[in-house]
């Protein structure tokens, strides 16, 4: 049987104390064993960003970290971030400005936007599409993506 490690985090506010398997990685955590699917699983080698999560307040991708890494710590998904409100304005632009087709991509461009929202609330077009190019996006060709995060940033949002 695989090794497990006592784990106590903190996920979306509520306390979680599991026995986790070692090499179990946080994504699948969230999503097997706590049912929080609205983080994606896409390439499961850090490259898409499908997975990204907030994790004591820096975005992580959630397929390269290890559940049991995440002991004390602070993680926050798409459904937590999206139930108090932290993303409504982005979610509003993103919904505008059809800035989503299949949705696969959208609830790791969401905590990326936000994050750069957080760290350089007056980036410039080319800085907002810096900051998602590990984010990818296989429908939208991007346009509309960064034309909603522009709007926000801007303000308008
Ligand atoms: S699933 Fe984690 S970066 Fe692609
Ligand atoms: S909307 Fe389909 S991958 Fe981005």
């Amino acid at each position: 049987m695989e090794h497990e490690i006592d784990t106590a985090l903190t996920v979306n506010g509520v306390e979680v104390r599991r026995r986790i398997p070692a090499r179990q990685n946080l994504v699948d955590f969230l999503r097997d064993e706590l049912g929080l699917t609205g983080s994606h699983v896409g390439c499961e080698h850090g490259v898409c960003g499908a997975c990204t999560l907030r994790v004591n307040g820096a975005i992580v991708r959630g397929c390269l970290m290890l559940a049991v890494q995440a002991d004390g710590c602070n993680v926050e998904t798409i459904e937590g971030l999206s139930d108090s409100g932290e993303l409504a304005g982005l979610q509003k632009a993103f919904h505008a400005r059809n800035a989503l087709q299949c949705g696969f991509c959208t609830p790791g461009m969401l905590i990326a936007a936000r994050d750069l929202q957080i760290q350089n609330p007056k980036a410039t077009r080319d800085e907002i599409r810096a900051h998602l190019s590990g984010n990818y996006c296989r429908c939208t060709g991007y346009q509309a993506i960064v034309d909603a995060i522009e709007e926000v940033l801007n303000g308008k949002g």
